[in-house]
């Protein structure tokens, strides 16, 4: 997909259609309200839009689309009208899942070159936040995942993207397009990683992805095999991986923009290429979704990307230890006790909890090196699906400047993170009779329990843990979105890393 910054005429502009944008108000007489560019569209439609607005056809709801054809009275071909919802509610989020929608429909219904105008600016959403929020969801939007059809029938696509400069500093309308671009297409490259079947995607192929990235981004790249890991000591990843047929992938990235002295900031991600469950098997019911367990694995790569070409001032690390966790004579055992990397020791209860086993020694690595803070993002437990659903990530963390700092990066990047707690008291219920650590705490508040045992895995750096089990991957689509991976994580990491990296 091309994008290029136009300033002209709206008129005058040929593309296959024009989205412009619409919004709902307080006002009772007419709800509905044109932004500038649609007004001009209207008028130069002798009215069109005002018309289907005054005779309820369309209302401004978030994500409705009204469809007009110019007929010669515009240059283009078709308008596309999109609603925003409430003009007191709209978000970045928001602003990209409207537009996500306005180009996916066009998408599917033949356009090949649109032109983008929703121009929609507020009090909280200045011109740069509000274009790199309509790139962002232009890309998001209209990603597909088809490569493994067999029939080579053409599929429509949207070739050119005209982003219609809603103000005369052109200059600044290139870089928010350049950064929603980049930030779109790193989640879009996540979103791949967590789609790929397992028997394409395994660790291997994970940590070839990432050297592959990381050899076209500038990045460093380093990855240990499996006698590397045997030799640093990481008996989680090596317990998990032991009924696989796969070898263990640790994969390092390092994206250098700061000063030596300062390590900076790390991510890990858990990077589960498949889970069956291991011994304590799981269901057969819904579990070819358990491809996307390496969905923070993804997140972190994504977001190395994104920073590789966005070269914060910063020093940022990735770790990604990376396995298969499957059923076989040679598993790993319920009653099985583990050394860690720090040199701690857990009892196994369920070999289907083995997120928190790969990330203990990914974490504990990362602190061995000196990083604060240290994120970690994993698909790590059903509980927080139960609890906060698809809508929110479950946010723990040691430090309130970097939960407000994730917080805030989501909002920005139209992600949404929901503080959780870590009190002491929960630490009792994983309390082990015959090692430091118990591996689980049973039913109540599963998620929480997870989050205390990466606690011992952190030393005392500032730690923050996404616990991205509802939010990483859609199981059906949606009108602005795909089904499968969605990247959740990528353009917060790097909306923190940029702002971060200018805070220093
Ligand atoms: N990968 C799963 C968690 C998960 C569940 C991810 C649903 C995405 C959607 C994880 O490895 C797991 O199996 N967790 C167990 C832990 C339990 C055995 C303590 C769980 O949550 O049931
Ligand atoms: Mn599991
Ligand atoms: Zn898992």
């Amino acid at each position: 997909m091309e994008f290029r910054v136009v300033s002209q005429d709206i008129q005058a502009l040929t593309a296959d259609a024009i989205v412009v944008g619409a919004v709902r108000t307080a006002d009772k007489s007419s709800p509905v309200e044109l932004t500038s560019t649609a007004s001009s569209v209207n008028s130069a439609l002798s009215g069109l839009i005002t018309d289907s607005c005054a005779n309820g056809e369309f209302k401004g709801s978030l994500g409705e689309l009204l469809t007009l054809h110019t007929t010669g009275k515009l240059a283009s071909k078709r308008v596309i009208v999109v609603g925003l919802g409430s003009s007191e509610k709209i978000t970045p989020q928001l602003l990209q899942r409207a537009s996500a929608t306005a180009a996916r429909y066009a998408q599917n219904t033949g356009v090949h070159h649109i032109a983008l105008a929703i121009d929609w600016t507020s009090a909280s959403m200045n011109v740069s936040q509000s274009v790199q929020a309509q790139v962002e969801g232009t890309l998001l939007g209209t990603y597909t995942f088809k490569k493994y059809f067999s029939s080579d029938a053409p599929e429509s696509t949207i070739e050119n993207v005209s982003v219609v400069a809603p103000t005369a500093d052109t200059a600044l309308v290139e870089k928010a397009l350049e950064k929603g671009r980049i930030l779109a297409e790193a989640t879009n490259f996540a979103r791949t990683l967590v789609n790929e079947p397992p028997n394409v995607l395994t660790p291997t192929e994970l940590a070839n992805r990432a050297k592959n990235m990381a050899n076209e981004t500038g990045l460093e790249c380093e990855i240990f095999d499996k006698e590397k890991i045997t030799e640093l000591g990481m008996g989680g990843l090596l317990a998990v991986t032991k009924g696989s047929a796969e070898p263990p992938q640790f994969i390092i990235l390092r994206h250098k923009g700061g000063n030596s002295s300062d390590k900076g900031l790390a991510l890990v991600g858990k990077g589960i290429t498949f889970d069956t469950g291991g011994i304590s098997l799981k269901p057969a019911a819904g579990m070819d979704e358990m491809k996307g367990d390496m969905g923070g694995a993804a997140a972190v790569l994504g977001a190395m990307q994104a920073i590789a070409q966005l070269k914060p001032d910063m020093n940022v690390t990735a770790f990604v230890p990376t396995c298969e966790n499957r059923p076989s004579s040679t598993s790993f055992l319920p009653g099985d006790i583990l050394r860690f990397f720090n040199g701690k020791t857990m009892e196994i209860v369920n070999t289907d909890a083995e997120g928190r086993l790969i990330l203990a020694d990914g974490l504990s690595y990362a602190v061995s090196e000196g990083h604060s803070p240290v994120i970690d993002l994993a698909t790590l437990t059903g509980a927080i699906v139960v609890g906060l659903g698809t809508v929110n990530t479950g946010l723990y963390s040691n430090n309130d400047q970097l939960t407000q700092d994730i917080v805030s990066s989501g909002y920005a990047a139209g992600e949404k993170y929901w503080p959780m707690p870590l009190d002491d008291e929960y630490a009792d219920q994983i309390r082990s009779d015959v090692a430091d650590i118990k591996q689980t705490g049973g039913r109540e508040g599963g998620s929480v329990t997870a989050a205390k045992i990466l606690e011992n895995f952190v030393g005392d750096a500032n730690w923050a843990h996404l616990d991205i089990a509802g939010t990483s991957y859609l199981s059906s689509k949606k009108s602005h979105q795909e089904k499968g991976g969605t990247g959740v994580g990528v353009r917060m990491l790097t909306e923190l890393v940029l702002k971060r990296a200018t805070r220093q």
